[in-house]
């Protein structure tokens, strides 16, 4: 039978076509745009995701055995917030995870409720690209919008509703809505009250790997699938993306250098940060995790290539970069192009290059941004140490992590072995799995992760190079808060 594993990102949705053994048989990629109408803001509309799924998923099955289509799953970006009117129309752009609009309403929640409140409610404080300050933002500053919801929704629910016609969510996702009591695996009333919405317009909680429904007749003969077709819930891009990392049940880690940089942490148990610096998630598996999300990682360096040297030679520009220049460069840059989620929380830090002179060369400053970020993804490794978790190694995964040099840079600054999955498709494949444990082809998703998640390499730290990197992260720590106090006076 055929799984098929959607992983709907921020540039783009890639989409997958798997059989129960692991093996991939297509993949599609279709982009769609994303706008940025002020700084720090960032929105998207949902129509072009649904547009590029269902285009994406005739293209992707144009030539197999649609009969052997058994089950889709989703992995998405999350805390985007969609709203629907009660004709099922989008009433406005979705507003994204690193959507930095929410500050006064960040502080309200976390200054005037108070974190206390918000983490015994929720198990989080609030964060801006969390969904619950941005429907208070629309309450705020669109009150005609606001008054029109009929429906709450996270990006990849939007799919699935579009698939299935069923207003769904699953626990991985709904964690980052500031809206679940994620212990307690329930809306938070608290938190509806707070934001002026009832249970009545939220989505029905499932666990990812449970089905929401089939498909809608018109969508099947849309796309020439069997009626039968079952959608899972699916969940969050990096829930999903530790499923197909195989990270699941106690103490694992994945690490993605994606558009965000995240670094989650798996665990049976449920669990939270005391000072609410790591997110307290639920897991794709039925478990939970830790999570420290960076808002801008491999878009640093695709800002760099792209959109300032105006390059598209990424290896290129790296080639110079060699074994003797790691841990010695003396340019430092703060990955902050979004604001900072984990773990300095603040929506006013801005991209910072800082220590050049007259011979810095452009390798250099290629060099800081692909160190920044791992610098920045070392800040979550710390806090989780901090907590007692022994960290010793970790999957790795996402775009970034395509780059050799940037992999040994990761290693050395973590100084920890990171392994790489065989299959680079993280959110896709574990949408995927979890599609085959609903359709019963895996008793469970830990199951579906033994079976089928293999590795390829695992980059292992060199002890001269972390030393140098050691000293250089510690230089790298005093820059921001140096900085803090400025960022706020030069929007
Ligand atoms: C996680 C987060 C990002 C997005 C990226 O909290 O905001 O990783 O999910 O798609």
């Amino acid at each position: 039978m055929y799984y098929i594993g959607i992983d709907l990102g921020t540039s783009s949705v890639k989409l997958l076509l798997m059989d129960e053994l692991g093996a991939i048989h297509q993949q599609v990629t279709r982009e769609y745009p994303l706008e940025f109408p002020h700084p720090g803001w960032s929105q998207q509309a949902p129509e072009d995701w649904k547009d590029a799924v269902l285009s994406g998923l005739q293209e992707l099955t144009a030539n197999c055995d649609k009969r052997q289509i058994a089950g889709i799953g989703t992995g998405g970006q999350m805390h985007g917030l969609v709203v629907l009117d009660r004709d099922d129309n989008v009433i406005r752009p979705a507003i994204l995870w690193n959507d930095g609009r929410t500050a006064a309403q960040v502080d309200y929640l976390n200054d005037v409720i108070g974190k206390q409140k918000l983490s015994a409610w929720t198990a989080n404080i609030a964060f801006a690209g969390f969904t619950a300050p941005k429907i208070l933002w629309m309450r705020e500053n669109e009150p005609e919008n606001f008054a029109r919801i009929a429906k709450i929704m996270l990006p990849k629910d939007y799919v699935n509703y579009v698939l299935t016609g069923v207003h769904c969510c699953d626990y991985s996702d709904a964690s980052g809505m500031l809206l679940l009591d994620v212990a307690h695996k329930r809306w938070s009333k608290e938190m509806l009250d707070l934001c002026g919405i009832t249970e009545a317009q939220m989505p029905a909680l499932y666990e990812s790997y449970e089905t929401v429904g089939t498909l809608r007749p018109e969508i099947a003969q849309l796309l020439g699938f069997p009626e039968n077709v079952k959608v899972c819930a699916g969940a969050g891009d990096n829930a999903a993306a530790a499923v197909g990392t195989g990270v699941v049940g106690d103490g694992g880690c994945n690490i993605s250098l994606g558009t965000s940089g995240t670094v989650f942490i798996s665990s049976k148990q449920f669990g939270v940060d005391p000072n609410n610096a790591l997110h307290a998630f639920a897991h794709a598996d039925g478990g939970y995790h830790l999570m420290g999300c960076m808002l801008s990682a491999a878009s640093c360096n695709k800002w760099l290539m792209d959109d300032i040297l105006r390059t598209k030679d990424y290896a290129g520009e790296q080639a110079p970069i060699t074994d003797e220049k790691l841990g010695t460069n003396h340019v430092y840059f703060l990955p902050y192009l979004m604001g900072e989620r984990s773990p300095i929380n603040d929506t006013n830090a801005r991209g910072t290059f800082i220590g050049m002179s007259m011979d810095t060369s452009r390798a250099d400053m290629t060099q800081a941004v692909l160190e920044g970020v791992a610098f920045a993804i070392r800040d979550s490794v710390e806090v989780a140490k901090s907590l007692g978790i022994p960290l010793t190694s970790s999957m790795l995964c996402g775009g970034g992590a395509k780059s050799p040099l940037w992999r040994r840079i990761l290693a050395n600054v973590l100084n920890m072995p990171l392994t790489i999955p065989a299959s680079e498709q993280g959110p896709g494949m574990g949408g995927a799995m979890l599609a085959m444990v609903a359709c019963g082809a895996y008793g469970s998703v830990a199951e579906a992760c033994a079976k089928l998640v293999t590795v390829s390499e695992t980059v292992a730290p060199d002890p001269e190079i972390a030393a140098r990197y050691e000293a250089r992260y510690r230089q790298f720590r005093l820059i921001y808060p140096a900085l803090k106090g400025l960022y706020p006076q030069l929007l």
